[in-house]
């Protein structure tokens, strides 16, 4: 086992968006903190190029799920714990983006976002908290949420109202899961360098790249310093943190 600052010894740890970027580099954090890492996400082949990428490959286990079949979702639950016993921890990373302007939006569209990245999200969280899934002596459920979800940028007012929900709804769910020991937090990243944001039309031309480089101090994230904030999240390390939002922007935010 590489050595990590945060111990996850045993523990079991969901991760979405395992197939890619952030989420990937959070798997393969927790699988090297000894986690036993649940990876979810739509993509089989992908989620199998992280495995590869794993420490103890033979410990975690790949579910292929699109996280707005929300019954299926329900039922993979029930299914990890009967095999795999209960959950300790969860990271809910899986999520989609775009830059539109506003007269551009659609009904159809803030329903497409709004399902993804936060009813899936929170509907996932409400199964694998249940009493007879979760860790008895408690756990931690991070959100990856966005610097957008609490700043403002052009053409994103679609992915901001999705992120600032999640900020929002973590509030509740902490005070709501306390009792538990529960603890639901968020993680907002500026820019990380990743699939979902080299596809971002400020990613076209180098003009536009630099400007978005320019908004971070300390440059554009790496998925490793995203990752990084959710394992000390899940770790016992952060017991009194609970219901708030760990900006890991590289400097974005102070500006
Ligand atoms: N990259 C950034 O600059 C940045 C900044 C702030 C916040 N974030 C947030 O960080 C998270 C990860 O971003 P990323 O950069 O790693 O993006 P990415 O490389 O595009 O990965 C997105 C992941 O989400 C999964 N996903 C999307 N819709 C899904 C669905 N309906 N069901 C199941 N899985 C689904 C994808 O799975 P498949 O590929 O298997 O479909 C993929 O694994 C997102 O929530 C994003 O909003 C990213």
């Amino acid at each position: 086992m590489t050595k990590t600052a945060f111990s996850l010894n045993g523990k079991l740890i969901m991760v979405t968006g395992a197939s890619s970027g952030i989420g990937r580099q959070c798997a393969v954090t927790c699988s090297r903190a000894g986690a036993r890492v649940v990876l979810l996400g739509r993509d089989q082949a992908r989620l199998k190029d992280t495995l590869n990428k794993m420490e103890d490959q033979d410990k975690h286990v790949i579910y292929s799920v699109d996280l707005i079949q929300y019954d299926r979702v329900a039922e993979i639950i029930k299914d990890l714990v009967a095999h795999k016993g209960r959950i300790y921890g969860l990271i809910n990373c899986a999520g989609i983006s775009t830059t539109l302007p506003l007269n551009a939006i659609s009904p159809q569209k803030m329903e497409e976002f709004f399902r993804t990245n936060v009813i899936g999200a929170i509907n996932l969280t409400k199964h694998a908290v249940k009493s007879a899934h979760f860790s008895e002596t408690g756990g931690s459920v991070v959100f990856i949420s966005s610097v957008m979800g609490v700043a403002g940028e052009n053409g994103k007012t679609l992915y901001s109202m999705t992120k600032g929900a999640l900020i929002a709804a973590v509030r509740s769910m902490a005070v709501e899961l306390a009792p538990r020991k529960v603890r639901v937090n968020t993680v907002s990243p500026g820019v990380v360098e990743s699939p979902m944001s080299r596809s971002a039309v400020y990613s076209k031309d180098e003009e536009s790249l630099n400007r978005i480089r320019s908004l971070h101090p300390l440059g554009l994230g790496k998925p490793e310093d995203v990752a990084n904030a959710c394992l000390f999240l899940l770790s016992d390390e952060a017991r009194w943190i609970t219901g708030t939002n760990l900006v890991v922007d590289g400097g974005y935010l102070a500006r």
